[in-house]
């Protein structure tokens, strides 16, 4: 890789950085992080960038889901647990519908940083810096949380570590088993119309395999465990710098599987940029609607001068009312250029607004809109729908509008815990993840 180190990204600007007050005490928790072993090996990376080239041929379908942002006081096994099942609800789902293989990526076990649409966040005439995440500032606000502080960083690298560990022990245990099909539905939504219809899909799994182990037949392996992969927003540089490692030539992030590019630090000649062309991981790059066609294929020909298949995962998030105007154009240019790239939507982020309570949020209805719509653009485009990233929760959290049980802006008030952006709940993932599988038959 020409003229990269892992240092290079240093030369650049990076945007969306934490000012920390005292430099000596960061470089200390960076010197002793980069002593500390990974957290994913390299080899797991590379088995993700295959399985992502099966997703590029369309051979595969990615499902991408988790917190908008983890946090250190809602870290809790059933938490992580509770997301990790509802994935593997939906692959099951999905599987049925477009007789592909599902690849499985968390939000999890290092979104610890968000970027911010301002510096600074008034409240009452006080002014201090936002909140960043967890692995930057606390949420509180008063002036001691919200400065940065380096010892975040370690506890952040811990949380993940065992974050990692229980997702490794959910894949490879018995959890993630097929013959587990009917456990990973959740108590609360065991009597809606969403839990028969998975009932039904769960009884046919189970019957397969009957047949299978009455043929005598069954490749074990295949149906008890499972890949399962962690991915987060690769944003504060200084931390993915200690946590490169080497691998025969290869530099890899170690910190996760998959790490993408946000949309607020995409910039060319940017910081983000120089790191991640170096990095030799699965990576993505959010899209949003200020992307021009041509300044897409200059960053692809950056990130994937060698135009791997799997290599770049382009997420793409306009909003259901601008997809149409924005989406066609990004992809004839990306065709005429010959480069692979897995499209994902990420209905989400362009569909975020304000509650007349206050409270950040977003209707399921505009969702599914901007899903369908992708759905259908690819179609058009002879390209392949890639799959779908989505901020979730497999708790029963009450955050975006809508769904089969009709969320409304006063229900919002219940359970609304998230401490950046608002997510599906794990009955709105699971509707979602039907209607998709309806979407996937046409
Ligand atoms: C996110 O995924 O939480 C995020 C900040 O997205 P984007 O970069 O697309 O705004
Ligand atoms: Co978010």
């Amino acid at each position: 890789m020409a003229n990269w180190s892992p240092t290079s990204w240093q030369q650049k600007t990076a945007k969306q950085q934490a000012s920390y007050p005292n430099d000596e005490a960061l470089q200390s928790v960076l010197s002793s992080l980069e002593s500390m072993p990974g957290l994913v090996s390299y080899e797991e990376t590379q088995q993700l960038q295959s399985e992502l080239a099966r997703v590029c041929r369309g051979d595969a379908f990615l499902i991408q889901g988790g917190d908008c942002a983890e946090t250190f006081d809602h870290f809790s096994e059933k938490n992580v647990t509770s997301t990790f099942k509802v994935i593997l609800q939906m692959a099951i789902v999905l599987t049925q519908a477009a007789r592909k293989p599902i690849v499985k990526v968390g939000r999890i076990a290092g979104q610890f940083a968000k970027p911010r649409s301002s510096d600074t966040e008034t409240r009452n005439g006080i002014t201090l810096p936002s909140y960043r995440g967890d692995l930057i500032n606390g949420i509180e606000f008063n002036e001691q949380a919200r400065m940065p502080c380096p010892t975040r960083l370690q506890r952040a690298y811990f949380q993940a570590a065992a974050t990692t560990n229980l997702l490794r022990a959910l894949s490879s245990s018995g959890t993630a088993s097929l013959s587990n099909v009917h456990s990973w539905n959740k108590g609360f939504i065991e009597r809606s119309s969403i839990a028969d219809r998975y009932k039904t899909i769960a009884d046919q799994v189970t019957s397969s395999l009957d047949f299978m182990k009455a043929c005598g037949g069954l490749a074990s392996h295949a149906v008890q465990q499972i890949n399962f992969f962690t991915s987060h927003e690769g944003l504060h540089l200084p931390y993915e710098q200690a946590l490169l490692r080497q691998s025969d030539d290869a530099w890899y992030a170690s910190s996760g599987h998959l790490l993408w590019i946000g949309d607020r630090t995409r910039q060319l000649d940017g910081a983000h940029i120089e790191f991640f062309r170096g990095v030799s991981n699965p990576i993505a790059l959010k899209v949003g609607p200020s992307m021009a066609p041509s300044e897409l294929v200059e960053i692809i020909n950056i990130l994937n001068p060698n135009n791997l298949p799997g290599r770049l995962t382009l997420i793409t998030r306009f909003g259901a009312d601008n997809i149409d105007d924005k989406l066609p154009r990004l992809i004839q240019a990306v065709k005429a250029s010959g480069q692979q790239v897995i499209w994902v939507t990420d209905p989400m982020h362009g569909n975020t607004h304000t509650a007349t309570n206050g409270l950040k949020t977003r209707s399921f209805d505009r969702i599914l809109s901007e899903l369908r719509s992708f759905m259908s653009i690819h179609a058009a485009q002879g390209t392949h729908a890639g799959g779908v990233h989505l901020e979730m929760t497999g708790m029963d959290v009450t955050e975006c509008l809508g769904g089969l049980h009709n969320l409304t802006e006063t229900d919002l008030l219940q359970r609304y815990d998230t401490a950046c952006d608002p997510r599906l709940n794990a009955d709105q993932v699971l509707e979602m993840a039907f209607i998709l599988a309806d979407e996937l038959c046409d």
